[in-house]
């Protein structure tokens, strides 16, 4: 196939960050995205329905000109989040709230420890129809940072998806076939978000020949075989997994750093990218659904009703984003040949 028409697809996670930022990040998404769901971890983070309103107004103010984004805000859990935050943000608008083990990744310092004691706002949750998206890692220091994921699932996950078994929860950005096989045996309320770093790399795109720091991100990419049960999950058509980019920008000198950030900066490219994955893997009759149909359903969102054209056609990523504030972004994939093209 040398061309594909999609419905047009949301992005089901992603960082927008704030300031200066937006006018680089809002449109990167809105060029191909409809919808997306912007992550709560800002600093200080997005905590109540007035900060979440408020960031959602300046992220408007960032579309381009004529441009028909719709951003979905969500709301970052903490430990001082209470049940009335829940119905607030429930009445804003805000579809879904966040959880971050505390520790876990980007902007998590201030997120969640001891995940039981949030019980009781995840009942509200599940009474207000609000989803829970969980970035599901430990941070325990004992456990190794390739098995944090699935130390996760068995320590927390089964409990919560066992105790509010009408909560909607999204496991964000999974990486391990443990994910995709919990996911896969658990109820229609449960699903995945799966970005293109983790459908196209392993972790010898991290390591081998020198550190490459605009592969990190977190969760960290892992082996091949695991890479391999995500290609074979979204080849595969279940409607429990569908498109998230992570896409998450962090200028160059704090990823090209001694101690450098998580995040790939994907906006320019996902979609391209995605489906490059779904062709090698000769699914192309599946990227609609994963990119345009499942997270939209899983949401209770309606479908959208306009499209978007790819052709089999390779261009390369640049090497460097400029900002207006002479800041650098290295984009991931940056210098690296995409074999798909938005037309
Ligand atoms: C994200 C970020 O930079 O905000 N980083 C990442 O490596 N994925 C946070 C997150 O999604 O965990
Ligand atoms: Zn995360
Ligand atoms: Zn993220």
């Amino acid at each position: 196939m040398q061309q594909i028409t999609i419905t047009t697809p949301d992005d089901w996670h992603l960082h927008f960050r704030d300031g200066e930022m937006l006018h680089e990040t809002v449109p990167a998404t809105a060029r191909c995205f409809a919808r997306a769901i912007v992550m709560p971890n800002l600093v200080p983070p997005v905590i109540n329905a007035k900060l979440a309103n408020e960031y959602k107004s300046r992220i408007l103010a960032a579309r381009p000109k004529g441009s028909h984004f719709q951003p979905l805000m969500t709301l970052y859990l903490t430990n001082q989040t209470t049940t009335q935050d829940i119905i607030d943000a429930k009445q804003a608008g805000v579809v879904a709230a966040k959880l971050y083990p505390a520790g876990a990744t980007t902007n998590s310092a201030q997120a969640v420890i001891g995940i039981e004691a949030l019980y009781p706002v995840f009942e509200e949750m599940q009474k207000q129809g609000l989803l829970l998206l969980i970035h599901g890692e430990v941070t325990e220091n004992h456990v190794d940072i390739f098995d944090r994921e699935k130390v996760f699932i068995d320590q927390y996950m089964i409990k919560i998806v066992q105790a509010f078994p009408d909560l909607k929860v999204v496991f964000e950005h999974i990486t391990t076939s443990d994910a995709a096989d919990f996911v896969l045996a658990s109820s229609h309320h449960v699903a995945a978000t799966i970005t293109p770093q983790h459908l196209l790399l392993n972790r010898n795109d991290l390591l081998v020949g020198g550190v490459k720091p605009h592969n990190y991100c977190l969760p960290v990419l892992k082996r091949s075989t695991h890479q391999q049960a995500l290609r074979n999950v979204v080849a595969s058509g279940s409607n429990k997994f569908f498109l998230g980019t992570d896409s998450a920008p962090h200028a160059k000198h704090a990823k090209e750093n001694a101690c450098g950030c998580a995040g790939c900066y994907s906006a320019w490219s996902a979609l391209e990218l995605y489906t490059q994955v779904f062709d090698e893997l000769n699914a192309l009759d599946k990227l609609e659904g994963f990119a345009s149909f499942y997270g939209a359903d899983f949401y209770g969102l309606p479908r959208n009703t306009t499209s978007v054209t790819l052709a089999k056609q390779s261009w390369t990523v640049p090497e460097s984003i400029n900002l207006a504030d002479g800041e650098a972004i290295v984009p991931f994939f940056a210098g690296q040949q995409v074999a798909w093209k938005i037309v």
